[in-house]
């Protein structure tokens, strides 16, 4: 049988084949450079924004580089079934859902005290029976200072500690806030919200926008908040003085019983801004109930079930989806980033010191 026979290949001249493969290599490594951000120092990344975290902290190994100091807590959500109509996401569906958890107060000194800032937070990981999870971080003030990655660079660049006196230069601050007239609710609110005397006793807000879709597609933008059952109480003077008690606070009414918390979900009405979380909606929104978090054990951050958790906020089941809100992008990729390099000082040194060793007290 004839074999067909097939032309010779055309010679291709090797200078271009080798012109070709350099402009492939030099077309990467320029991306690379781009995203690092060497070709444009002056263009904001993650690696900007986590440094400056550092420049304003100082370096404190195998911690989160904000929100460094906290306590990892467990429990479960408690679904009344109330948001399903709002959300296929199955953590609605009437039942229990396990959650691992952390109250923390912001700033990226592991050692600060707690009377260093009026905030505190608590970030949630949902895990579903179908596996998806909903992961939040959520903060004790309704509304964030800034709308735009931009503003926050700036703001931790404001608020670099002065050398000479180890604290920041009031005025820079005082610079950035004129500068930034959208801070101001935040402002107000903190003045006339004294910080509570326990996590167990604060409101945390998602501050951020997102959207909930229905088993029909129907898509609405939501914020949520969980709200305690244990009654506010702010701050109080021996708290002041003791400077570290939040932690201790939490261990103590743990061993009294589990905590409890509602899941209040607000409805945006068309017009309301999802892109801004410096905004607060006007408070007549529909709300929903949309259950019970139950948190029931503590344990130390230093080897407890949160430890290695990266409380991502877009990591979201379907029936929740992200917002327009520019910061949630930011944070992804900050949170990222925070987390690959405290896993990573982890692996490399497993006998880091931490500041304030206790036990598991589960
Ligand atoms: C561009 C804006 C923001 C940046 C760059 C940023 C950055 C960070 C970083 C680097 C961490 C440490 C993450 C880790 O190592 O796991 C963190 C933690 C946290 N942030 Fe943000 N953040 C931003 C906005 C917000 C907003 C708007 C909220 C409001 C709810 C928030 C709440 C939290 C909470 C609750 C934690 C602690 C999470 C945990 O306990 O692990 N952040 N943030």
């Amino acid at each position: 049988m004839k074999q067909p026979s097939f032309p010779p290949p055309a010679a291709i001249c090797v200078p271009c084949r080798l012109a070709a493969i350099g402009a492939v290599v030099l077309a990467m490594a320029g991306g690379f450079a781009y995203v690092a951000g060497w070709l444009t120092p002056q263009r904001l990344t993650t690696h900007r924004i986590v440094n400056a975290f550092e420049a304003d902290n100082g370096q404190h190994p195998g911690f989160r580089r904000n929100h460094a100091k906290g306590v990892c807590v467990t429990g479960y959500f408690d679904s009344n079934g109330n948001a399903a109509a709002l959300s296929s996401a199955g953590v609605f569906e009437l039942g229990q859902t396990p959650v691992i958890g952390r109250f923390a107060i912001p700033g990226g000194n592991p050692s600060a005290p707690d009377t260093s800032v009026p905030i505190r937070s608590l970030a949630l990981m949902f895990t579903q029976h179908d596996g998806e999870q909903w992961r939040t971080g959520m903060n004790s003030v309704p509304v964030f200072a800034v709308r735009t990655p931009e503003q926050f660079y700036r703001q931790l660049v404001a608020a670099k500690p002065d050398p000479a006196t180890g604290k920041p230069d009031p005025a820079a601050l005082k610079a950035f806030y004129a500068a930034n007239p959208e801070t101001q609710p935040f402002q107000a609110w903190l003045k006339g919200h004294p910080p509570s005397s326990s996590f167990a006793n604060g409101s945390y807000y998602s501050v951020n926008a997102f959207r909930f879709v229905d088993a029909k597609g129907e898509v609405r933008a939501v914020r949520w908040a969980m709200v305690p059952e244990t009654p506010f109480a702010p701050i109080n003077d021996a708290q002041k003085a003791a400077k570290n008690f939040l932690d201790a606070d939490l261990d103590q009414r743990l061993q009294s019983g589990p905590l409890r918390w509602h899941l209040i979900v607000t409805v945006a009405a068309p017009g309301d801004p999802t892109d801004d979380a410096t905004q607060s909606w006007p408070a007549d929104r529909q709300q929903i109930d949309a259950g019970t978090l139950v948190i029931d054990h503590d344990a130390s951050q230093d080897d407890g079930p949160c430890r290695d958790v990266n409380f991502d906020p877009t990591v979201l089941p379907a029936g929740i989806q992200t917002s327009d809100d520019p910061l949630l992008a930011a944070r992804s990729a900050a949170y990222s980033l925070s987390y690959n390099r405290r896993t990573r000082e982890e692996a490399l040194n497993p006998n880091l010191h931490r500041p304030q060793p206790h036990g598991d007290r589960s």
